[in-house]
């Protein structure tokens, strides 16, 4: 697999544990270059070996701004299924982070909630590193095909690929169908984005991202034209 510009770095491992390695050595890079580094968050299953690889390390993150990439609309952030609860779980308590910057899931004005989510990112003078997962469908947090490369933090949709594939979070409820996603916009103006991918089962849309033409039906094609590195396993490859 040949990333296609000069601005992508694709680093293959031979495990998903030496991925978490590399990528949780990345991330450290980032926080003791810059202590008060404004890092982008994603949840889901692939960046979960990289933050528990990065607690065990504990490089110093108290001046270190956790942003939140995305939330299901409607669920508290004291809810165990919010993503909220899974970053705090995953990343920012267990790694003594000392700032978080949060959606408010709960308001009654999610496109004003969403607005002022944004706005805190750019008073913060934007994110220094985006550390991504890879959806199924192609997705970045939950800017859903078809996104393109404007779209701005607002409330979604879920795809049906989305709900099917958070449905094992929520059994035996269904998966709520709407939520709030920081935008392409502002994940593509990061500093420096990871995309961290692993199994064979990303092999299929991690080829059409890096190779494929840049589409709103696949949002992580336009990673393309970021500051990327992607770290992956050889199942992923
Ligand atoms: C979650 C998020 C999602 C996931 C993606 C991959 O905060 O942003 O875009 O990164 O759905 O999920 P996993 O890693 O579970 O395959």
């Amino acid at each position: 697999m040949t990333p296609p510009s000069g601005r992508v770095n694709l680093l293959v491992c031979d495990t998903p544990q030496a991925v978490a390695e590399r990528a949780a050595s990345l991330i450290e890079r980032q926080v003791r270059a810059k202590p008060d580094s404004s890092l982008l968050v994603a949840t889901g299953n692939t960046p979960m070996p990289t933050y528990a690889e990065l607690a065990r390390r504990k490089p110093k993150m108290s001046e270190v701004c956790a942003i939140q990439l995305d939330e299901y609309l409607g669920v508290s952030e004291h809810d165990p299924r919010s993503l909220y609860g899974w970053m705090e779980r995953s990343f920012t308590r267990p790694l003594g982070v000392g700032r978080v910057l949060r959606f408010d899931a709960m308001s009654a004005r999610p496109d004003a909630a969403c607005a002022e989510h944004a706005a805190g990112i750019r008073t913060l003078g934007g994110i220094d590193l985006a550390i991504l997962g890879l959806g199924p469908n192609g997705h970045l947090g939950f800017n859903e095909p078809p996104s393109d490369a404007s779209a701005p933090t607002r409330p979604v949709v879920l795809s049906a690929a989305s709900l099917l594939s958070n449905a094992p979070y929520w059994a035996p409820l269904a998966v709520p169908r709407q939520a709030l996603t920081v935008g392409m916009d502002l994940i593509l103006a990061a500093r420096a984005c990871l995309l961290i991918v692993t199994g064979e089962h990303k092999r299929e849309v991690l080829g059409r991202m890096l190779e494929g033409p840049r589409t709103p039906q696949l949002p992580a094609s336009y990673l393309q034209d970021a500051p990327l590195t992607v770290v992956a396993d050889r199942a992923a490859c």
